[in-house]
């Protein structure tokens, strides 16, 4: 993996690339969104744990609104070791990690959250243990003996986090006891190799990489204490939630279903009453108006059911836009744009959805109704996904 450059690219043109510097050993990355208040105090704490180490600190910052990434790159004048990647366009933790690391060149690399709530004095030992050859991979975890959450969690947090540990380590198979911590150390190479294969939403980074690396990793478990947030709000929001349980869904099914497919049929899910609510609605407004014969190009079905599902459509493809593809939303007129393709790929997807089901009454005249209608809308709801992933996302 870390060859050597050779002589020819170091000295090219008879002019050596050396310079007296040391490179780092270690590349800390802190993913932050909206977290001015702590990056100073965060950068102090990271100088004083890591005395007499090669380090830098490399932020991630998803273009927060209130200023981090500029005050991250003002502190470079004072330190070098500090950098900053301010990203545009895009959110998620994961995905800021994953850049993090891939834009450094350390043999080490560690991810820790930027509201000092994980406790950096554990950097030193986790570097310690990584150089010693004794893990590939060392996390810092709330749950073997000396470690906790004083203060740190709400009690239904504890809960869930605790359910959230259970249910990684059933489908990990690894003794891990902290698999969703957001706090850990691992070499490079282990994440340049596993890299194409990371999922960049959600939270669940770590849970992610071990379950994507292809040789089994070493894996070391050290405790501390999850401190207090002081400044800034957490970003933890049911979103979150809902996209680990899409990815333990994901890994279990060796990622024969991800999450975003699992996200976008729930949408689905809702259009289904959201055309049946607007349906109803209308048939009981219509008599009121004298509406009620009313039919649409003269055909047997009635115009409500049309409208209900163009409703439907819409919301549908409105709920996809903030939640399944929240990554890559779509804005001002590439909204409308998007929401003209959505609708003709979805028409399409009606067409298959309608010609399985023919095709299963037709060869299996055996099957019943459920049978051939799960088959229709299995198939409808696959060429959903995959056509507006390819056309509209
Ligand atoms: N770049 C970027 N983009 N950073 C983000 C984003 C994002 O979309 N969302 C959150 N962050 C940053 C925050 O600014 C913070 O530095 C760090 O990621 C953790 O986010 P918090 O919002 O503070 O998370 P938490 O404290 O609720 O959750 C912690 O505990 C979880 C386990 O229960 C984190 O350590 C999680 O990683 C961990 O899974
Ligand atoms: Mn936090």
């Amino acid at each position: 993996m870390s060859r050597p450059p050779s002589r020819a690219a170091v000295k090219a043109k008879g002019q050596p690339l050396t310079t007296g510097a040391t490179a780092p050993e270690l590349t800390v990355v802190v993913p932050t969104f909206n977290e001015r208040g702590n990056v100073v105090e965060m950068v102090r704490l990271l100088r004083d744990a890591l005395d007499g180490v090669a380090w830098e600190v490399l932020f991630v910052d998803d273009d927060s609104p209130d200023g981090t990434a500029d005050l991250a790159k003002s502190l470079t004048g004072l330190d070098p070791r500090v950098r900053c990647i301010r990203r545009v366009g895009r959110r998620g933790l994961a995905g800021a990690v994953i850049e993090g690391w891939l834009a450094a060149s350390s043999p080490y690399v560690a991810v820790i959250d930027g509201d000092l709530q994980h406790d950096e004095t554990l950097l030193p030992k986790m570097l310690e243990r990584l150089k010693a050859d004794e893990a590939d991979l060392v996390i810092a975890s709330r749950y073997v003996d000396g470690g906790g959450e004083t203060g740190g969690f709400t009690r239904t947090r504890a809960a869930g986090s605790r359910l959230a540990n259970w249910m990684g380590e059933r489908i990990l198979r690894a003794e891990v006891s902290d698999p969703v911590s957001g706090f850990f150390m691992v070499r490079r190479e282990v994440v340049e190799r596993a890299a194409p294969r990371l999922s960049v939403t959600g939270f669940k980074i770590l849970f992610d990489l071990i379950a994507s690396t292809r040789d089994p990793l070493r894996i070391l478990e050290l405790p501390y204490q999850f401190r207090e947030r002081q400044e800034g709000a957490s970003k933890l929001d049911h979103r979150v939630v809902v996209e680990y349980l899409g990815l333990l869904i994901a890994k279990a099914t060796n990622d024969l279903i991800s999450p975003r497919f699992i996200m976008f049929g729930l949408v689905g899910g809702t259009g289904f009453f959201v055309q049946l609510g607007v349906t109803k609605l209308i048939a009981g407004f219509a008599p009121h108006f004298g509406l009620q014969h009313l039919t649409l190009f003269g055909l047997w079905f009635l115009y409500r059911d049309a409208i209900g599902a163009l409703v439907a459509m819409t919301t549908n493809f409105l709920l996809n836009n903030f939640l399944t593809y929240r990554d890559r939303r779509k804005k001002g007129l590439g909204l409308l744009v998007g929401y003209l393709q959505f609708c003709l790929a979805c028409s399409a997807g009606l067409a298959v959805n309608l010609g399985v089901i023919a095709l299963v009454r037709h060869f299996f005249p055996g099957a019943g109704d459920i049978l051939a209608t799960v088959a229709g809308v299995g198939a409808g709801a696959v060429w959903n996904y995959v056509s507006t992933a390819f056309v509209v996302w």
